[in-house]
């Protein structure tokens, strides 16, 4: 096949859903889809309130309360799809959460919740679009798991088991989407400077920023741009890929 005539818009006709998108790396994915021509439905838990509805005004989108562990969250979404787009075309799940502890402190209420909101969740949620056909012909599937789930961290076991399982569930994904022409890929983030990092002791992030080896922490369009890539024809043959982002890690 030839290349497309232009590459200003690659995701023109579109819809993109973001979970996660009221702040952080997911309301920056939501601007680089957009601004790539994709519709972005932005989703997020109630209590992200007036954020939510900013960022999808900024990118022309759409905002819809989705708590992704919510039972009926793939219904309601289905329904949302449905009725105003017939289809999705691009799914990122960016939802994430940390609940840290030293493993000795390790509870089973900190356990659940961040198995729940970054492994669970996505998996019920792709499995449920399948199922119910939401996810169109060509469909984009787009995880993001992180360095922790590939290297670990201190007082992540909860955290570093939801990205490694994420890593794992798009290695198992990808033959099974592939028969219906779906790709699904995940990015695994190094250090990025964002609401979730900055509550790191100060100490902490600074490790963070040198564990890459660009020595620094990166930044949320980092992220972002390499799903892009996910979500555009640029990548129509690849699949079951994991990227890191940020540097190669040095531990
Ligand atoms: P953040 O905390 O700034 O934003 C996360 C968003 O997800 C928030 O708006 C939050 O309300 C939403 N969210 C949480 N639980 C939800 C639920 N049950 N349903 C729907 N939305 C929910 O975090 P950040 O840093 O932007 O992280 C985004 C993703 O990137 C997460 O999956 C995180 O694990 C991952 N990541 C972040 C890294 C970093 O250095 N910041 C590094 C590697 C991965």
């Amino acid at each position: 096949s030839t290349a497309p005539a232009s590459w200003d818009k690659p995701l023109e006709g579109k819809v993109a859903l973001v979970t996660g998108a009221a702040r952080g790396i997911g309301a920056t994915i939501a601007e680089v889809l957009s601004r790539d021509g994709a519709h972005v439905i932005c989703a997020d838990i109630p209590a992200a309130g007036e954020a939510l509805s900013e960022t999808a005004n900024k990118v022309g989108g759409t905002s819809l309360a989705l708590d992704v562990t919510s039972p009926d969250a793939a219904d309601v979404l289905a329904k949302h799809v449905k009725e105003r787009h017939g289809g999705l075309d691009i799914v990122v799940h960016n939802a994430g959460i940390t609940r840290d502890k030293l493993l000795a402190n390790m509870d089973d209420a900190r356990w659940n919740s961040v198995i729940g909101v970054n492994l669970a969740a996505p998996h019920r949620i792709t499995s449920s679009l399948v199922k119910s056909g939401t996810l169109n012909e060509g469909g984009r599937v787009i995880d993001v798991s992180s360095i922790a789930g590939i290297a670990g961290n201190r007082g992540q076991t909860n955290y570093g088991a939801s990205k490694a399982g994420v890593i794992g569930m798009v290695h198992a994904e990808a033959p099974e989407l592939a028969k219906k022409n779906i790709t699904i890929n995940a990015v695994a983030p190094g250090f990025i400077e964002t609401a979730m990092t900055a509550a790191i002791p100060f100490a902490t992030r600074e490790a963070g920023r040198r564990m890459s080896s660009l020595l620094q922490g990166g930044q949320t369009v980092d992220v972002a741009e390499t799903i892009a890539y996910f979500a555009s024809p640029a990548s129509n043959a690849v699949t079951g890929q994991i990227v890191r982002v940020c540097g190669q890690s040095l531990i």
